[in-house]
């Protein structure tokens, strides 16, 4: 291991050779070669927003590795209808001593200030708009696999994100990420969707940005997110960027179609895209397990 690793918040303080050892890792996991560690381990999952992928591969990944785990609901009954603030719930869960903490918070959430005030190792399980770095190293690790590449050959991999980059997090964690593994981010959406950032190449015709693309990933609408100034009609969304069989055409026959889910169906693509033998969505899930085992391990010390 070539520098250590005791909590993902973002992709910062990470290198591209500790992320190739996660890979390995995770392909270790993918293989079955991995004992469980059975070593009163506790994992707290504390998820302050909805989830399903996220949440149940964590589970299923601490079931595989021998990790114990409870899971908080910051939706159901909890302290929380009393008043007590997000900060002070995770303080008080953090005080239990759990061995990791995997955390899914609002955008307003301090994550790093909370992190300088407990010892125990956090995982950013989704925050806000900010980031979501387990599902783009998903992402990548899902590509590799399904692609048979090596990590060397990222650097001439393209990845087209198609709509609401601006509200989504797990836009965010892959243009980071892509500073670290090489691999060229493409957008194309509606303006009021669009980041700004020197690294991404934007596209304004669907066709154009398929035509580009080794992978195109599909967001949904953040609704959530939104605010007047920064929402967009959902009908002239569909008239322009919705993924369907008439428009996957455009798209090279050894690219790959992704979606972090959850997918909303007749907005971002219609249902026919997901039997496209190009479309690996429920292989992102599968991997996903395979990278959070991966990633539990290591911050608990594994090599
Ligand atoms: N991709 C993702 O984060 O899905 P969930 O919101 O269901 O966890």
């Amino acid at each position: 291991m070539v520098s250590c690793l005791n909590s993902l918040l973002d992709f910062d303080l990470i290198t591209a050779s500790r992320i190739q050892s996660l890979f390995l890792l995770a392909e270790k996991s993918k293989q079955k070669k991995l004992k469980p560690r059975n070593l009163g381990e506790v994992l707290a999952l504390l998820f302050f927003e909805p989830s399903t992928r996220t949440r149940l591969s964590f589970e299923t990944a601490a079931l595989r590795a021998g990790i114990g785990h409870f899971y908080f609901d910051g939706k159901a009954s909890s302290s929380l209808e009393k008043g007590e603030t997000l900060s002070d719930c995770f303080l008080n869960i953090a005080a239990m001593k759990p061995s990791v903490i995997v955390v899914r918070s609002p955008s307003l959430f301090p994550l790093f200030d909370l992190k300088e005030k407990v010892s125990v190792p956090i995982i950013n399980a989704g925050w806000g708009a900010h980031s979501h770095p387990t599902q783009a190293l998903l992402d990548i690790f899902t590509l590799l696999q399904v692609g048979k590449f090596d990590i060397a050959s990222l650097s001439q991999k393209k990845i087209l994100i198609v709509g609401d980059l601006k509200h989504s997090r797990v836009a965010a964690s892959h243009i980071q990420l892509s500073q670290k593994l090489g691999y060229k981010i493409g957008q194309c959406g509606p303006s009021p969707f669009l980041v700004q950032n020197q690294f991404v190449n934007s596209f304004t015709n669907l066709k154009e940005g398929l035509q580009w693309a080794d992978v195109v990933m599909p967001l949904r609408f953040q609704f959530e997110r939104h605010t007047n100034e920064t929402s967009f009609s959902v009908e002239e969304f569909k008239s322009l960027y919705n993924l369907n069989s008439g428009n996957l055409s455009d798209l090279p026959p050894n690219s790959f179609i992704f979606h972090p889910g959850p997918v909303n169906y007749g907005i971002e693509i219609e249902p026919e895209v997901t039997t496209d033998p190009r479309c690996q969505i429920l292989n992102q899930v599968e991997h996903g397990v395979y990278i959070r085992e991966a990633l539990l391990r290591t911050i608990l010390g594994e090599e």
